[in-house]
């Protein structure tokens, strides 16, 4: 378990020493409170690299003003546990100063950021969500940096964060291959999540009906409804089924660039967010032509 910066880089010289060939370092990027979700990266990350790290910090760069970073779960005894059970060989549990220089992220022009195309946060979360995204690049470019591993490894559940991510790495050259991991599911196809904890026992049977309206849609595309309205109205008349769901967003973008499409060619990203009391939930479905 290591808290600095230094602490960190001096274990891993150690691993990388001590296998002189084919040793691969594997990083999982979380913000805690681990879920199978998570876990499913941790585990991919396991067969396929020597060591692997997992990051835990709650990021207080990608939240909002009105964003929920003082309430958001935090669970790091059990983190570790899961941790160790999942056979990880270090924990990077840094505080807000070993990663920033500072405590105090208050004032964004004292800070270097790394700011991804304004292009690919124009839709989905980046247009509700002003700063997310350059705090997600600016913090995953400081690990990719103190790590320096071989895969990183996202969750397909963010998939902007991922295609970003993905386009970070490509276009700052960093040595690392992005490695997007499928979506991990409650057995009702509620995507798992940290904040599903906000949600009440009554919502909690309600959330499901946002992976329904992705599915419709995927019925429909399937039967080879290739253009945007109506797979959109797919979406929306499903999630109108019940009031208490309030769209935020539903949305079709190419699922690299994240500009928005009027017919899948190829392929397509459907995408929504959506608010369930205090929950802000996210989901989506790739739809893909054979
Ligand atoms: P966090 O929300 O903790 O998620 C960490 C990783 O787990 C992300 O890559 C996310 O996509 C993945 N994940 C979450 N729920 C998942 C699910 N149901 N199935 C599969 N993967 C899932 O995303 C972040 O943290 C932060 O933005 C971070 C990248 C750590 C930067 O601060």
């Amino acid at each position: 378990l290591f808290q600095t910066v230094a602490g960190l880089r001096t274990y891993l010289a150690t691993c990388r020493a001590s296998k002189t060939i084919d040793c691969q370092i594997g990083l999982v990027p979380t913000m805690g409170a681990l879920h199978s979700g998570h876990l499913s990266l941790v585990k991919r990350a396991r067969e396929e690299n020597t060591w692997v790290v997992v990051s835990i910090f709650v990021n207080p760069l990608q939240f909002g003003e009105n964003e929920d970073l003082d309430n958001y779960p935090r669970s790091l005894e059990r983190d570790l546990e899961e941790c160790k059970a999942a056979e990880v060989d270090a924990i990077f549990l840094p505080s807000v100063g070993a990663l920033y220089g500072t405590e105090d992220l208050s004032d964004k022009s004292r800070l270097f950021q790394v700011i991804p195309p304004p292009e690919m946060m124009a839709r989905l979360c980046g247009a509700y969500r002003p700063g997310h995204f350059e705090g997600v690049a600016t913090v995953v470019s400081k690990l990719f940096h103190i790590v320096q591993p071989d895969r990183a490894y996202f969750g397909q559940k963010d998939a902007q964060q991922l295609a970003i991510l993905r386009q970070m790495a490509a276009d700052l050259r960093f040595p690392v291959e992005v490695v997007g991991c499928p979506t991990v599911r409650e057995a009702d196809g509620l995507a798992l999540s940290s904040r599903n904890r906000y949600l009440s026992l009554e919502e909690r049977a309600i959330a499901p009906q946002l992976y329904r309206g992705l599915q419709a849609a995927k019925g429909l595309f399937e039967q080879g409804e290739m253009a945007r309205e109506p797979l959109l109205e797919a979406v929306s008349l499903t999630l109108k089924k019940d009031a208490r769901i309030e769209a935020q967003y539903i949305d079709l973008v190419h699922p690299a660039t994240m500009e928005p499409l009027e017919v899948i060619e190829t392929e397509g990203l459907l995408a929504i967010a959506a608010y369930l009391g205090k929950a802000r939930l996210i989901d989506n479905l790739l739809l893909k032509t054979r």
